[in-house]
């Protein structure tokens, strides 16, 4: 079976404190996951290091970073490389969350470069695609998301996309507390394995997790997660509690 995954996105929230204690709360909660089943904290910068020696140890347990740059090192104040992050033992990253495309102006042809650092490093990166509400209503999210693949994953080969961790995200159901019904959800990641199988062939598509995001919580995530082609979820708001968190992780095929 492939990955199942319940990656929490902590965003700009918490103090060093709360954000311990939060961790605390879920590992003290979490049990023991099946080998196919991962959890994942993306938590800000400067807590990486602490909150990655929280979890040394416990298996199948990781922490992310949020974000990246794009380019190796240098002049750039203020932004975090990829090699820092190596050079931490952080496997993962999130790269292309929505806000960051829509705040950062980050493009597709930026993020395809911060996947290839990621991957050199060995670290994995969880990849977001998904369409704003306007793109909805016109009907054309198929093609929209289709493209944010093609531009940032497409040019990998099929060893590479393999290790890539995608997240569809629909802009709209971000932070709104309108989630995307199981059947939208199940509908666009099907599509997506399709696009993914028509390039890579399908044991490739297969093997490729798939986790849906956008007002996941403890009441909706049984749902969502027990479709197909859903492989767990990224998870904002309902991520910074504990309870609501370890619902969610308990919801994981
Ligand atoms: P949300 O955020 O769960 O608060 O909607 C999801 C995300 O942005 O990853």
């Amino acid at each position: 079976m492939r990955k199942q995954i319940a990656a929490a996105n902590w965003k700009m929230n918490k103090t060093l404190e709360d954000g311990k204690k939060l961790l605390n709360d879920i590992l003290s909660g979490v049990g023991s996951l099946h080998e196919h089943q991962q959890v994942i904290f993306a938590v800000p910068f400067p807590y990486l290091i602490q909150c990655n020696e929280m979890i040394k140890g416990k298996k199948n347990l990781y922490i992310s970073a949020q974000n990246c740059h794009h380019k190796t090192s240098g002049a750039y104040t203020g932004e975090v490389s990829v090699d820092m992050i190596h050079s931490i033992d952080i496997k993962y990253c999130i790269v292309g969350h929505s806000e960051r495309r829509e705040y950062f102006a980050e493009s597709n042809a930026m993020l395809a470069e911060k996947v290839n650092l990621c991957l050199a490093k060995n670290i994995i990166p969880i990849f977001c695609c998904g369409e704003p509400l306007d793109i909805r209503e016109a009907g054309s999210q198929n093609a929209f998301v289709e493209k944010q693949l093609e531009e940032s994953l497409f040019h990998l080969d099929q060893e590479a996309v393999q290790k890539v961790v995608i997240a569809y995200e629909p802009i709209w159901a971000i932070g709104t507390g309108k989630t995307a019904s199981s059947e939208q959800a199940q509908e666009m990641h099907a599509h997506l394995r399709n696009v993914i199988a028509g390039k890579y062939g399908k044991t490739v598509s297969e093997n490729i997790s798939i986790l849906y995001g956008g007002s996941v919580k403890g009441a909706n995530a049984n749902e969502i997660f027990s479709q197909p082609d859903v492989d767990g979820g990224l998870v904002g708001g309902a991520s910074l509690i504990a309870e609501e968190f370890l619902q969610i992780i308990a919801a994981l095929k």
